[in-house]
């Protein structure tokens, strides 16, 4: 099924994709005619942006969030080492914020996901297309996610990075979509719970766009 059709105001996200590329052509341009036209894809865009993006979470919520997750998070490691794993791509600003508010001693890696099979039929099976290159055994771990939403990814990964026998391990989720669950997963911590809306922004993208984004929307 087309994307399009699940979101129905993806047709102007569409719109607005198409005022941002011509903008990136007008950029390779010079002289005054280029100046105008970027001039007023500035007034398109933003009618755009707002007919299709509904701020879900101001960039100070999410700072304060990520802040009160780092202090609970350093003070049950208690000065011990934490080894976080982020998930490719969505987790990668997150991780940053988090790890930087974080008190006790840290290493990082990062794992990339991909689900087999057909899109309209999950299979719910994972494969790394980037597995760790630390090894577990005896270390303290906390897997680090945007976003938990059927749970097939985290419960995946939960199981197999069990069998490396960790000495701990734990699982953040900045955002939580309980209402989504196909798989019963629970993270240890978690940000927000969320209805279920499709998300952008801070790490969470739609098509890769608006990862860049430092507070989260909802696509309308
Ligand atoms: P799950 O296996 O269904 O829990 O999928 C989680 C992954 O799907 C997340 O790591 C995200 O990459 C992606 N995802 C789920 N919901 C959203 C959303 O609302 N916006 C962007 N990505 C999402
Ligand atoms: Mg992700």
């Amino acid at each position: 099924m087309e994307i399009s059709a699940l979101f129905p105001g993806l047709w102007s996200l569409s719109a607005f994709n198409f005022v941002n590329d011509f903008v990136e052509v007008c950029k390779n341009w010079s002289g005054q005619e280029a100046d105008e036209i970027l001039r007023f894809t500035i007034y398109i865009k933003i009618p755009i942006l707002r007919l299709i993006m509904r701020l879900l979470l101001s960039e100070k919520q999410v700072q304060q969030k990520v802040k009160a997750l780092a202090r609970k998070i350093s003070k049950d490691f208690s000065g011990h080492e934490v080894l976080l794993i982020g998930i490719l791509k969505g987790a990668f600003i997150f991780m940053a914020d988090l790890a930087r508010k974080m008190t006790t001693p840290i290493k990082m890696d990062f794992v990339r996901l991909a689900s087999y099979g057909s899109k309209t039929r999950s299979s719910g099976r994972i494969k790394f297309t980037k597995d760790l290159e630390t090894p577990l055994r005896g270390k303290d771990v906390l897997i680090v996610e945007d976003i938990i939403d059927t749970g097939i990814t985290l419960n995946h990964l939960y199981q197999c990075f069990q069998a490396r026998k960790p000495r701990s391990l734990k699982v953040v989720a900045l955002l939580d979509k309980p209402g989504r669950r196909k798989v019963n997963f629970q993270a240890d911590y978690v940000g927000f719970q969320i209805g279920n809306h499709f998300v952008v922004g801070y790490g969470l993208d739609w098509a890769e766009k608006y990862r860049n984004l430092c507070a989260i929307y909802v696509l309308k």
